[in-house]
């Protein structure tokens, strides 16, 4: 049931902002004033953080120090990996995940952003080891986030073209405007309940499928399809039955997401191994012409969830950690977003249109 014109509160303008901007009309996205190619194709997830945090908190606007203090960071949330192992054992990794954030005290030494933009890393890698058998691996600090997640994933260094391609997709889903889970981050700020509430509100919003839960079913979706034969036939009654093909459409793009580019680039360049490349772009042929078909004036095309999941896969990363990966690099704008709306001081509180039943006068 739809409760209301506008249930999804599309183009509201719901607050100003100066870390990103999302031009949905023209495809681009800008953070802090450099579109999000030249970013996250020269620069890592630190740099981004770095960008993102200046003026805002200790050790913005400064790539060592930022990376100096996630790799401190990470070392000390690993001291909490037996307690999150031994009350999370039946959880999914982004179930666990969120127990694990709430595992951070808000009163520490250590300045919060840096501790739950540690912690992230620490603990998914902890507990995919764990789903797998393996003990958890030690964090490096000297490494950057990238490097050290793969290789406390794998238990070995890994090689530098699967570090530089984490790294970049890490770089460009980190901030996005006042996309659902970064407004939730703001709406908890806005009580002043802290950064790791925020944090973890960011994180239980994104994972939904219509939002980061999306490129794990966008793998599932290339499984089911199959062959070249299958795909017309499958995405014409996925559409018809009501279903949403994933990896497609979003509320603001109303043309190509920029970071589908970019994320095509770097499976591109991770060549052989991102072995479904070649069939996932027929697939994303096929499914833009069907959509334009199936549902005109819609103004449907990929978003950054189609490429993620080829991406991700390629380099290693098990489906069910794919969400949870979201966050790793997510977390860095949620923070952002949370230091400045904490500046604005005044708690975020709408008005609702009341459309239930009316008192009933009294005889
Ligand atoms: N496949 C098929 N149809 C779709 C899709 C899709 N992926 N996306 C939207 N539509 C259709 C809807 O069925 C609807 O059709 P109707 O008018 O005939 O009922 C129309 O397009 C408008 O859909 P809305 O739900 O109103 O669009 P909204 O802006 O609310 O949704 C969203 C945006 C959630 C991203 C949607 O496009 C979707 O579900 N996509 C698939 C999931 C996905 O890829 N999510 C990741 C998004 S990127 C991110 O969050 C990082």
């Amino acid at each position: 049931m739809r409760i209301g014109r506008n249930d999804g509160l599309d183009g509201i303008l719901a607050g100003e902002t100066v870390l990103s901007h999302v031009d949905g009309e023209a495809g681009t996205l800008v953070v802090r004033g450099h579109h999000i190619e030249d970013l996250a194709l020269h620069g890592g997830l630190e740099d981004v953080a770095a960008l993102l945090w200046d003026g805002f908190a200790e050790g913005g606007g400064d790539v060592a120090a930022v990376r100096r203090g996630l790799g401190a960071a990470r070392r000390q949330a690993f001291a909490l990996v037996p307690g999150l192992l031994s009350v999370s054992e039946r959880l999914r990794p982004i179930e666990a995940l969120r127990v694990g954030l709430a595992m951070l005290p808000d009163d520490d030494p250590t300045p919060a952003h840096l501790r739950v933009c540690g912690a992230l890393p620490v603990f998914l890698a902890a507990l995919l080891c764990h789903g797998a058998g393996r003990p958890p691996v030690a964090p490096d600090p000297a490494l950057g986030t990238a490097a050290d997640l793969l290789r406390m994933l794998r238990g070995t260094a890994a090689p530098a073209a699967h570090v530089r391609a984490l790294d970049t997709y890490l770089a460009t889903i980190a901030d996005h405007g006042f996309n659902a889970s970064t407004f939730t981050a703001r709406v908890i700020a806005s009580t002043q309940a802290g950064l790791i509430s925020a944090v973890i509100g960011g994180l239980c919003a994104l994972k939904g499928p219509l939002h980061g839960g999306a490129p794990g079913p966008v793998l599932d979706m290339l499984d089911d399809i199959g062959s070249e034969d299958n795909i017309g036939p499958w995405l014409e009654t996925a559409i018809t039955e009501g279903g949403r093909l994933m990896g497609f459409g979003h509320r603001i793009y109303k043309v190509r997401d920029p970071r589908a580019d970019v994320l095509k680039a770097v499976a591109r360049e991770l060549g052989p191994e991102s072995g479904r490349l070649a069939f996932a772009g027929q697939v994303e042929r096929q499914a833009l012409a069907t959509l334009k078909r199936l549902k005109p004036g819609r103004r449907l095309d990929t978003n950054v969830e189609f490429y993620t999941a080829l991406v991700l896969e390629a380099v290693g990363i098990p489906r069910d950690a794919f969400t949870p990966l979201f966050g790793v690099g997510r977390a860095v704008g949620w923070c952002a977003h949370v230091f400045e709306q904490e500046r604005g001081g005044r708690i975020i509180r709408p008005l609702s249109r009341y459309v239930g039943p009316v008192p009933k006068q009294a005889a």
